[in-house]
């Protein structure tokens, strides 16, 4: 028995997991410094609690980019989610649209952007990271274009991976070598569950997006590595403001910047033409020892707050910490390992419960704090 919270669903989604899938998920950069200030940093933010307001209707929903939420949440974009439960995407896909809230696939997504619109009838985002192939880029582009909804989220924050030393340990990530391969082949032994589902029921494993890039199971050495590899040579640290000229042209909704923290940034974003950002630090998993997303927000909102959206990630594991980020200037904010670790524990019904769970910890944070409408959630409700 659980109660279908975040919290809950990381639990579980251990147990389910090889381990080296699990700390993929869970883990951070270097020390996970900036992953557990994500966390701590909303945790300390205090709510005011007020009474006798008139909370019987209360609303949740909100617009964004001309698109209407059920409430002010999305799924970010998390790679290789088609690893933690068969056709991963789809599931979580479908788990969103049930709820009312957008999905954002990856880039590096074991389903491709058109299975995913496939099994939904509300369009997928789509996330993008910049790869040195142009020509490549441009086609993928295009083949989003016509199945995602408008907007593309830009994410900027991965010049080069992160350092993430869980994956090291775990045997994730790494040179090929027979004692990886034994302790992936015992990792996933001892995960029969999974095993079945992702290799009986859940293949083809590869980056849907990318074709030719191959993404197998443990105990097979071109896993992760092939992953790693494919992002070491592919993807372009060279990239700098003027390529979102380029990607203008190549595509015609929204663009919205993923990984800005600083005001400075926020404020070439805003003059470079981006419609909105996501403050974010990856979930600690690119710079460590940078501020929390969360303490970061306010700034970035008070400088480009009234020209662009603001979106924020980073930390979110309940309702109550939407309504902060909500109060802090976010307009909405992504959930990131809270359904994946629901979608690994649970599938479509897990990330359906948790999303369920989380709108009813806002109705309740909502009703005690005094806010009635969640677009009118401002600094008010903080009490220090
Ligand atoms: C991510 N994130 C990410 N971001 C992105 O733009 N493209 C991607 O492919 C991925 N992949 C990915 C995999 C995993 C396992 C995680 C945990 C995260 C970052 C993600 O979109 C988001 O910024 C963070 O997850 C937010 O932090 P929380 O909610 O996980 O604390």
């Amino acid at each position: 028995m659980h109660a279908g919270t975040a919290k809950d669903y990381r639990k579980l989604a251990r147990r389910r997991l090889p381990r080296m899938v699990f700390d993929y998920i869970d883990g951070g950069a270097f020390d996970e410094l900036t992953l557990s200030r994500n966390e701590t940093d909303l945790a300390a933010v205090q709510l005011r609690q007020r009474v006798l307001i008139d909370c019987k209707d209360l609303k949740l929903s909100t617009r964004l980019l001309g698109q209407d939420l059920a409430m002010p949440v999305i799924l970010a974009p998390v790679g290789m989610a088609g690893m933690y439960a068969r056709r991963g995407e789809v599931q979580a896909a479908r788990a969103a649209q049930g709820a009312g809230v957008p999905f954002c696939l990856s880039t590096v997504s074991v389903c491709s952007i058109e299975e995913v619109a496939a099994a939904v009838t509300a369009q997928p985002w789509f996330q993008l990271y910049m790869i040195k192939d142009r020509g490549r880029l441009a086609e993928l582009l295009a083949r989003a274009q016509t199945v995602a909804a408008p907007p593309l989220v830009f994410t900027v924050d991965m010049a080069v991976p992160g350092l993430r030393y869980r994956d090291a340990r775990s045997g994730f990530a790494g040179d090929p070598s027979l004692a990886r391969s034994l302790t992936r082949m015992m990792d996933g032994a001892a995960h029969p569950g999974w095993v079945w589902d992702l290799f009986v029921h859940g293949r083809p494993h590869s980056f849907g997006n990318l074709k030719g890039v191959e993404t197998r199971g443990p105990g097979q050495e071109r896993g992760l590595g092939a992953y790693w590899n494919w992002i070491r040579e592919n993807f372009d640290p060279s990239a700098t403001w003027k390529d979102l000229d380029w990607l203008r042209q190549h595509w015609k909704g929204p663009i919205i910047l993923k990984g800005v923290l600083d005001p400075d940034d926020a404020e070439m974003a805003a003059q470079a033409g981006a419609d909105g950002l996501i403050v974010s630090n990856h979930g600690g998993r690119q710079l460590d020892g940078v501020s929390s997303a969360i303490a970061a927000l306010p700034a970035v909102a008070e400088r480009v707050g009234g020209r662009m959206t603001v979106l924020m990630d980073g930390g979110i594991r309940s309702g109550l910490d939407i309504l902060k980020a909500r109060a802090l200037g976010a307009d909405a904010c992504l959930i990131g390992r809270a359904w994946a670790w629901a979608l690994a524990a649970e599938g479509e019904r897990g990330v359906a419960r948790l999303l369920k769970t989380l709108r009813q910890e806002l109705t309740v944070a909502m009703a005690l704090s005094g806010c009635r409408d969640i677009a009118q959630a401002d600094r008010d409700l903080i009490a220090s």
